[in-house]
């Protein structure tokens, strides 16, 4: 088989073979195949697009090109989630506590943030002394016994995906769908578990910035899982505002705090709920999704939740007093506000450029090799469809540094207000075909 061959019968929009498919990926990880070919052959697809079979065989081709983690020691159903990304996204920080409060074991593989987009890990990291470098038996034990334990993706999970992502964030192949759901699904499926609920975004702060994609982009998804034997569903949600008010690291942990405490925004809340309610039920822990979110009240309710969540601080080296002392977490050197030019409704906080600005703060990577600063970030107070009067605090920005001009003005330009209150959608649907 020659590569040169199966670039041009891409090029041409033909249907690429299972045999085909692992002899690119194969030869791509073995370092055989050239960036540069392998980089005409994304851009080929990236054009005529792949048929579901085509994309089944990437998926599990890059899913096979390391290691498949046996979870198979860890009783019951092992439920992961998994967001396509966005801004503000707290939800595994209440999730995974308050899912394993009511008995479903959480082994959950997380990531770094990048770009506009913050990541899990950091978060978890800005608890002082938080260990997110587990051993395989470590993090084992520890979901057995406490029923949720977070890590880093290992060394050899799915490389060629690694591999094929940092080729695509230069060669302008991110956002195609056949691309998006294999490097997703690979490591999904690589990484253990045995029910997927995806949380597919949609809006400015996603990579699918209009709902018919997204709605394709989750089909797809749940299609693949289905046909690697996993339980899939996908919750499709919105993501032109931030979700929850809090966008930085530690900031996320205090908002994660507050809404395992019952006092947590809205649409965060309520975004675990949906989530929460769907995992409970894959795990064949409730019949229905009324059952599995009247059993997360509860927990949510009674504090064990919220017990859990420390608890699973402790497990992982960390210092479970910021649970009780949250101030401990707000370190940033100046706090200061954003005043509204205007009165009216907001009706825009454009989630990308937010997520840029708290980027700018410190509190993202602008590269995968720059250090973070946990303590930045910005914090809503006002959020699409809420009245706001000339000269009141529309966020405050957290920062070690004075000079926050260039943030400033990056939010004034991203932030709408009108005369008409609109009304915000956080669930644009739920795809489980
Ligand atoms: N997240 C991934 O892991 N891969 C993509 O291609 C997009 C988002
Ligand atoms: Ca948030």
């Amino acid at each position: 088989m020659r590569m040169v061959d199966l670039i041009e019968k891409k090029r041409d929009g033909k249907t690429l073979t299972k045999d085909e498919i692992d002899f690119i990926i194969n030869g791509y990880t073995a370092k055989e195949i050239p960036d540069y070919q392998m980089s005409a052959l994304l851009m080929a697809i990236f054009y005529q697009d792949m048929t579901d079979e085509e994309i089944s065989n990437l998926t599990l081709a890059m899913a096979n090109s390391g290691e498949i983690i046996d979870l198979s020691s860890i009783e019951g159903v092992k439920v992961d989630k998994h967001s396509t990304g966005g801004v503000g996204d707290t939800t595994t920080l209440v999730l995974a506590p308050l899912v394993a409060s009511v008995g479903v074991p959480v082994a959950k593989m997380s990531g770094r943030g990048l770009g506009f987009t913050g990541g899990t890990l950091d978060k978890f990291e800005s608890i002082p002394g938080f260990r997110i470098e587990l051993s395989d038996q470590e993090f084992i034990d520890i979901v057995n016994k406490s029923k949720v334990a977070v890590i880093g993706q290992s060394g050899n999970l799915a490389p060629a995906d690694k591999l094929l992502y940092a080729l695509r964030d230069v060669t302008g192949t991110v956002d195609s769908i056949p691309l998006i759901a294999s490097s997703i699904m690979s490591k999904k499926i690589a990484a253990g578990a045995d029910a997927i609920v995806l949380d597919v975004t949609t809006g400015e702060g996603a990579f699918m910035k209009n709902l018919e994609d997204a709605k394709r982009l989750a089909q797809t998804m749940v299609r693949i899982g289905k046909l690697a034997g996993r339980q899939t569903m996908a919750v499709i949600s919105d993501m032109s505002e931030p979700l929850g008010e809090a966008i930085g690291n530690s900031l996320e942990i205090v908002e994660a705090i507050d809404t395992l405490k019952g006092e947590g925004p809205e649409d965060l809340t309520e975004m675990c709920y949906v989530l929460g309610s769907q995992m409970v039920v894959l795990a064949g822990k409730a019949e229905t999704l009324d059952d599995a979110r009247q059993l997360l009240k509860e927990a949510l309710d009674s504090g064990k939740a919220l017990e859990k969540f420390r608890e699973m601080i402790e497990d992982q080296g960390g210092d479970s007093s910021v649970v009780d002392h949250p101030e401990k977490l707000l370190t940033a050197r100046y706090e200061s506000e954003l005043p509204a030019k205007t009165s009216g409704y907001v009706t825009k906080l454009v989630a990308n450029e937010i997520g840029i600005a708290a980027m700018l703060l410190g509190a993202g990577r602008k590269t995968k090799e720059d250090a973070i600063d946990h303590a930045v970030g910005i914090k809503l107070h006002k959020k699409v469809g809420e009245k706001v009067e000339a000269g009141e605090s529309l966020l405050t920005i957290y920062a070690n540094t004075e000079e926050i001009q260039e943030v400033e003005k990056l939010l004034y330009e991203n932030i709408e207000i009108g005369d008409q209150a609109v009304e915000p959608t956080l669930i644009h649907g739920i795809v489980t075909e």
